[in-house]
């Protein structure tokens, strides 16, 4: 299928690596061009800023000003048709929320949702200008599978996907599309990294890596699949959905868990 996205252009939250990394190696190959943003240039990032299609910028997003700033790059390119909210991170809450702090909520919230809130809103009148946009998002299923290991990330989780309904509401007759894509357990340094969920939690049970890993993964259900996703998975449903093949899609939300999640 030919998702027409050639010469599309996209800023992409959180570039460097993991899902972020994969979405924008995906949109390069579909001939599209990437402004992509992280706080650090990977080699990877390198590698594709030589084809001429990406231009990597250097970026903390839990600064105010830093999403309108990167968004602000794609006159670079000559305009905006899509974004791609990625950027987020989890801390394990090992020790119960009595422990969470304020500025533990403050910084989850800051990176998770205000990124994305942040983007969005500078975003916004460049794909008016072109008439048509797209916004997909990156959630989780702990937007709907609350767990107090995770008890900050996946409020927060769920506040992002509330706010991409409302969006697609607003801007939906403007001739703007918004939905989320709800991932489980990917395969990428957030969950399986040196200070990913697996190592935190790893080390506060005192249990080797895999142990961590599986016990978490087995206490929730297991993956009907056997398997964690892999990001390249995770960045082809985005693809689809930032495509106008997917022209009148909107305010939804699309889960890849492997089967992680049990209900309806
Ligand atoms: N992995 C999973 O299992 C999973 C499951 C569900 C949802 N998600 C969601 O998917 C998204 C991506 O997750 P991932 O697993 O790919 O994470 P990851 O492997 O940790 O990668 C995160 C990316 O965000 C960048 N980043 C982090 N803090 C930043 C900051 N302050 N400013 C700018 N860039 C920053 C990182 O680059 P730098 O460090 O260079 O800045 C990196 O490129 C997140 O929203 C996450 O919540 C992940």
């Amino acid at each position: 299928m030919d998702l027409r996205l050639t010469d599309k252009v996209a800023v992409v939250t959180g570039a460097s690596k993991g899902i972020g990394l994969a979405v924008t190696r995906a949109l390069v190959a579909e001939g599209a061009k990437v402004v992509a943003g992280a706080r650090s240039i990977t080699d990877e990032l390198v590698a594709l800023s030589d084809t001429g299609q990406v231009l990597a910028v250097a970026v903390d997003l839990s600064e105010a000003g830093a999403p309108a700033e990167l968004v602000s790059r794609s006159s670079h390119f000559g305009g905006l048709d899509i974004v791609v909210n990625n950027v987020g991170a989890v801390t394990p809450r090992t020790t119960g929320f009595l422990e969470v702090s304020d500025d533990d909520w403050l910084a989850t919230l800051n990176l998770t949702l205000m990124a994305a809130v942040r983007t969005t809103r500078a975003a916004i009148p460049l794909l008016l200008e072109r008439g048509r946009g797209t916004v997909v998002t990156i959630c989780s299923v702990n937007a709907y599978l609350p767990d107090p290991g995770v008890v900050d990330y996946s409020a927060t989780k769920a506040a992002v996907w509330n706010l991409s309904k409302s969006l697609s509401k607003e801007y939906g007759p403007r001739g703007l599309r918004f939905n989320t894509v709800s991932p489980g357990p990917v395969s990428t340094p957030l969950w399986l990294g040196e200070t990913g969920v697996a190592a935190t939690v790893a080390a506060s049970l005192g249990v080797s890596f895999d142990e961590a890993r599986r016990r978490i993964i087995e206490e929730a259900g297991g993956f009907s699949t056997g398997r964690f996703t892999e990001p390249e998975e995770v960045a082809d449903l985005v693809l689809v959905l930032a495509s106008e093949r997917a022209g009148n899609v909107t305010g939804a939300d699309f889960l890849i868990d492997g089967g992680f999640t049990k209900q309806l």
